[in-house]
């Protein structure tokens, strides 16, 4: 029964049982059980009346959305950290609240981050199809030879929150750490890690080369041919953050020409329609956007998400707001 003394929530995707609880009883919450992507005049209409919406970056929020919002809508919880689908500058221009979910996924995805990493230097996609495809026909000296990831340099494109903890996690392969980002980190931070000032410099020192960075206008399409040929030849490429900061054409056509060795993705420009090509490519480990799907992060990210929400209509500021 709908109850008039609690805001109206307009609930964009499925969320894990513990959140759809706890945002039914917290609020008049209006769920989408079915789990389908929305398009934008069905969000729209779906928001009709709506003092908050719980979104997900599969849903897009830019200027042209954000203006054609209801006006009873006074808040936009992101069951994301990233918050590239939401124009926040329209968002601000128009009062709307907008929070993210900072904090409660780096180890998650530093975890899957390791996981792409280790996954494409260690050819696990080539040793998983042979197997399953029963081509085994016994162990060689030649079988299946990686890249060796110890001792190795890593060079990290974005030393947040997340870039951190992989760092953490690659000191224990005795990994170099290298790292670019925004500005340098203080030395307790940095923990030995060595600063770059540009990308460009960083590239040509990454044995390894992991993306950690948001996305942004200013890095869409970032690892270009260009950039490419800075790496040092054979090196590894990992992302975990956003598809578009990788060019396809030019990573697909390092991969097939061997230039880089392999490419470990979690993330892909346009996923989940990602480039048909990757599904070939021996030598790409690919997994379908999965750095924070652990059953405890997405609680808690759903939680977050709640928290921000509740602060807002208790008149307090909410924890992560972003406008
Ligand atoms: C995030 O939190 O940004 C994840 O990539 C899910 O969108």
């Amino acid at each position: 029964m709908p109850n008039p003394s609690r805001p109206k929530l307009f609930v964009t995707r499925a969320l894990p049982p513990a959140v759809t609880e706890r945002a039914l009883s917290a609020y008049d919450a209006s769920l989408n059980e079915s789990d389908r992507v929305y398009s934008a005049a069905e969000l729209l209409e779906r928001a009709e009346g709506s003092d908050a919406i719980l979104c997900c970056s599969t849903e897009k929020f830019p200027a042209a959305v954000i203006e054609k919002l209801p006006e009873s809508l006074r808040i936009l919880a992101t069951f994301s950290v990233g918050f590239e689908h939401i124009d926040i500058a329209a968002a601000r221009a128009r009062g709307l609240r907008v929070t993210n979910t900072p904090d409660v996924l780096t180890e998650a995805t530093a975890d899957i981050t390791l996981l792409c990493l280790l996954g494409a230097a260690r050819r696990a996609h080539e040793g998983q199809s042979m197997l399953r495809d029963g081509r085994w026909v016994g162990w060689s000296t030649t079988q299946l030879t990686g890249v060796h990831v110890t001792g190795k340099r890593l060079g990290i494109l974005g030393m947040g929150r997340i870039g951190q903890a992989v760092a953490r996690r690659a000191r224990g392969f005795d990994m170099t750490i290298h790292y670019h980002n925004r500005s340098r980190l203080p030395a307790e931070k940095e923990a030995g890690a060595i600063y770059h000032d540009s990308a460009e410099s960083l590239l040509a020192v990454s044995d390894i080369f992991c993306i950690n960075a948001p996305a942004a206008p200013e890095n869409h399409h970032f690892l270009n041919d260009a950039r490419i040929a800075l790496l040092p030849p054979g090196a590894v490429v990992v992302n975990t953050a956003r598809g578009t900061l990788i060019q396809d054409d030019a990573l697909i056509a390092a991969l097939e020409s061997g230039r880089i060795a392999a490419a470990g993705l979690d993330v892909f420009e346009g996923e989940p329609n990602i480039d048909p090509r990757y599904r070939h490519i021996e030598n790409a480990f690919l997994l379908p956007h999965m750095g924070s799907a652990t059953v405890e992060t997405r609680d808690a990210m759903g939680f977050k998400c709640l928290d921000n929400l509740d602060a807002f209509f208790a008149g307090r500021e909410p924890p992560d707001a972003l406008c």
